[in-house]
């Protein structure tokens, strides 16, 4: 559902993951047909909804704009359609919570499309936080940033389409702080907003039980992208784009101590697709790797965010 940027990126991932894509949906035909003939798909629809009720559809991936994670998410559902969803989730908390409600009440499997989650780079990571290569973590610091183009067709300008760095750029920043520290008690940040409305700079602070994490998103800066987790014994530096990582870094006092390729052949959404293989191949409705509590654990974060600058997207 969705013939944007990101489907069709999922198209060569999906393919490769051994399914194949079989239909797609967008609100216009002619975005649907043209789609279809550039990625070879034998069905097009000029709805995203008749995609979940196609009888050649085995699972749903929901790749439209923010706005319409949850009635896209939500009529996959009704239809009994297991779905993978982009991230962000949706557009709040209380979205978030009425689609997973309703996947857990009908039983239908329901995962976030979080990539970072599945990335060899992330799970490096966590093997070498256990193995505590770093000794006892205490700071996360992430920044995601990039100038983006203001043209009106510009989703990320657009609040009526879910836009802004915290929802884009900080379910990521966040999905890593909460993976390396855990739920945060306090939550503080300064939003700098665009003329259209949205969040256009956000500088967030999360205060964990076990330590602090520092992030920053941005669509006019040109940021590092880089993350860095910090123990009492050395730091680890996911190189930059920390969310899909080429390299990881173990240095210690200013050295660095290992360097390791990280970079995977192939597609690097190809794990996620494998983690809903896998889920279905056993009968699971969730991920127990990226469950859906954490999922709205994150986007509960994201309000608290947004709700420090009085950020509401229309109709909220
Ligand atoms: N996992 C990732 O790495 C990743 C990366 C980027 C985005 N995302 C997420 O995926 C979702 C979609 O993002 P995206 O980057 O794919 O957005 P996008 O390219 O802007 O596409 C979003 C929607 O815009 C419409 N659209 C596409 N081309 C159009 C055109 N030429 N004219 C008018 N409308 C057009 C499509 O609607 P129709 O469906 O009606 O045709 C499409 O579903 C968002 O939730 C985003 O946060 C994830």
């Amino acid at each position: 559902m969705g013939a944007g940027r990101i489907a069709a990126a999922l198209v060569g991932a999906i393919r490769e993951a051994g399914s194949d894509v079989v239909a797609i949906g967008s609100a216009s035909p002619k975005r649907a047909e043209a789609f279809g003939d550039r990625h070879g798909i034998p069905h097009r629809f000029g709805s995203h909804a008749e995609v979940a009720l196609d009888p050649d559809v085995d699972v749903v991936y929901v790749a439209s704009t923010n706005d319409a994670h949850l009635s896209h998410t939500l009529a996959a559902i009704e239809a009994g359609k297991p779905i993978l969803c982009e991230k962000p989730f949706a557009l709040n908390s209380e979205q978030a919570s009425r689609m997973v409600g309703a996947a857990r009440a009908s039983g239908v499997f329901l995962m976030e499309a979080m990539w970072m989650r599945f990335h060899p780079a992330t799970n490096l990571l966590l093997d070498l936080i256990s193995a505590r290569r770093i000794g006892e973590v205490r700071s996360v610091r992430v920044d995601f940033g990039f100038p983006a183009a203001p043209h009106s067709s510009n989703r990320l300008f657009d609040p009526s389409l879910g836009g802004g760095t915290i929802l884009d750029l900080g379910v990521y920043v966040v999905t890593l702080a909460t993976l390396v520290l855990g739920a945060p008690d306090v939550i503080e940040a300064h939003v700098e907003r665009s003329d259209s409305g949205i969040d256009i700079q956000a500088g967030i602070i999360l205060g964990h039980p076990g330590g602090v994490s520092t992030l920053s998103t941005s669509f006019v800066a040109d940021m590092a992208n880089e993350a860095i987790i910090s123990g009492t014994e050395g730091r680890i530096r996911l190189h930059a784009p920390f969310h899909h990582s080429p390299k990881i870094t173990v240095e210690q006092r200013g050295e660095t101590v290992e360097s390791i390729n990280t970079r995977p052949d192939g597609s690097e959404y190809r794990f996620e697709v494998d983690e809903v293989h896998r889920c279905l191949a056993q009968g699971l409705t969730e991920s127990p790797v990226m469950p859906l509590d954490d999922t709205l654990a994150v986007m509960r974060i994201l309000d608290r965010i947004r709700a420090t600058a009085g950020l509401t997207f229309p109709g909220e």
